[in-house]
């Protein structure tokens, strides 16, 4: 197990074992692959990010990962694997969440992304994100380097 502090100075404990943490996550992340190139999307208030949110009442965290990454991208994915999960010991409580890497085969056009601002895709994920402030917060602790080193 990985521990770290992330942006704010909160304590992240991450592992790529077999749900850790919890085996009901209330939230997902999904790395997502669209043509060869990476797949984000553009949050309203913290700019660039994988997708991702809270699981819904009755729903499991991998149908939410499916629906996250429609509602903030359009897209569709294909495949869906589970990758890790990490534990974000906040100020006022603790978030524990599910990581995949998802196979995205086709964006929809749609009216609207919810919270973000719809698809970005990218050919990289720039080295120098940490002090970008085009990125969010969550794309700036080892869950993002150490789950991209896990995917590679
Ligand atoms: P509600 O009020 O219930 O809607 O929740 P919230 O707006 O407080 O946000 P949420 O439950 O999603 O997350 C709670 C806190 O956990 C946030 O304020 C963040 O500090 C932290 N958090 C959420 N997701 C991540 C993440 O992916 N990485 C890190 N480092 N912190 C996160």
């Amino acid at each position: 197990m990985y521990r770290f502090k992330d942006y704010y100075h909160n304590e992240v404990q991450l592992s790529f074992d077999d749900h850790p943490f919890s085996s009901l996550p209330k939230h997902v992340w999904v790395i997502c692959r669209y043509k060869d190139k990476w797949l984000l999307t553009q949050h309203s208030d913290r700019g660039y990010e994988f997708p991702g949110g809270k699981v819904e009442k009755n729903e499991s965290a991998d149908e939410a990962a499916l629906r996250e990454v429609k509602e903030e991208t359009g897209g569709i994915v294909e495949k869906l694997t589970y990758i890790g999960q990490y534990r974000v010991l906040g100020k006022e409580k603790t978030i524990v969440k599910n990581i995949y890497f998802a196979i995205v085969s086709e964006l929809i056009d749609q009216e609207c992304y919810y919270e973000t601002n719809g698809p970005v895709v990218m050919e990289t994920i720039p080295q120098g994100i940490l002090r970008d402030k085009r990125f969010s917060f969550i794309m700036k602790d080892e869950v993002l380097q150490k789950t991209m080193q896990r995917i590679n």
